[in-house]
């Protein structure tokens, strides 16, 4: 099968690109780095040219809502259009769980993640929504965002600031305040088996739930990110902060009962990460 996989050299885009060349698919991986932006759509018409499958794992740059709804509403737009045009019969997308439920009450960085989901259902083009709970690999951020100035967490803050390493400093001092929350994260890798498996199979019409094996206080979880990074940063419940410029319920981010469980667990990844981590780049 031919498919494109818009955001294809990101954190589960570049993960998905791997697992269906892997199956033998002719795989495009679509980015601005290769030549394709979703949002102005230059390149797209090319990209597009004989796919049969569009998977969209792209990302905002901008956080707020103004920014992320800009870019979520026209690169949808665009890849619907473009993709109608080229008679692309699966458009598969991810987004994550809670974000109907917080697109109403709290908006943000949600309110844009829902028009790309609406924008989705009412095009002609037969659909697949994964909902993913937050990535193992996010909790880093999360840690670092919470220790801000402002304390809160930004959705894709590991794309802006954080990974860059602009607000790691002064997040060091102080404690963290994290928002009195319930989480149930998922591995990277395990998110991009449930969006490789949706892909392979028929359009849904629908959104599926994916989520991890445990659930964690966000309190918690951030401390055993920093305990393995033996980072001393002290971890605080606190129910003014916010997470993703959101006030959250208690279990505003949980999946509901059917969604389907991975069985990675967050110590198990995390040790296995630091081992990786800690070997010298000619053995990996
Ligand atoms: N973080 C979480 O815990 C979580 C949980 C559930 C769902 N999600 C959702 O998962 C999705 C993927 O997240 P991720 O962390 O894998 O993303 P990521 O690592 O930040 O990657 C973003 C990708 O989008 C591409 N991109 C950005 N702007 C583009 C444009 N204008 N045109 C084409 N490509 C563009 C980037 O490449 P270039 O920069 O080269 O363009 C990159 O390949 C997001 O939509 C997010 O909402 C996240």
């Amino acid at each position: 099968m031919r498919i494109v996989v818009v955001g294809g050299t990101g954190l589960i885009g570049s993960k998905v690109v791997a697992r269906l060349q892997d199956a033998g698919h002719e795989v495009t991986p679509a980015a601005r780095s290769t030549g394709v932006n979703s949002y102005t759509g230059e390149g797209l018409e090319a990209a597009l040219n004989g796919a049969e499958t569009v998977i969209d794992l792209s990302n905002s740059s901008y956080t707020d809502q103004a920014g992320a709804l800009e870019f979520f509403y026209s690169s949808t737009l665009n890849l619907l259009t473009y993709g109608r045009a080229a008679g692309v019969g699966h458009h598969v997308a991810l987004s994550v769980v809670g974000t109907d439920r917080l697109a109403q009450t709290e908006r943000g960085y949600f309110f844009a993640k829902d028009a790309q989901e609406t924008l989705i259902r009412r095009s002609s083009v037969p659909y697949s929504l994964v909902h993913a709970t937050q990535f193992f690999e996010f909790v880093r951020s999360i840690a670092d965002a919470a220790g801000g100035s402002s304390g809160s967490v930004g959705p894709d803050a590991s794309v802006a600031s954080l990974s860059r390493g602009r607000s790691a400093a002064s997040a060091r001092q102080g404690r963290l305040r994290l928002a009195e929350a319930s989480v149930q994260p998922i591995a990277g890798d395990d998110v991009a088996a449930a969006v490789t498996e949706t892909t392979l199979g028929e359009p849904t019409n629908a959104t599926r739930e994916f989520t991890g094996p445990e659930i964690f206080a966000l309190r918690d979880l951030v401390r055993l990110e920093l305990r393995a990074r033996q980072d001393p940063r002290e971890v605080e419940a606190d129910p003014l902060a916010r997470y993703f410029g959101n006030t959250l319920a208690p279990d505003e981010l949980l999946p509901g009962p059917d969604a389907y469980r991975f069985s990675t667990r967050f110590e198990d990844w995390l040790r296995a990460r630091d081992r990786a981590e800690s070997e010298p780049a000619a053995a990996r």
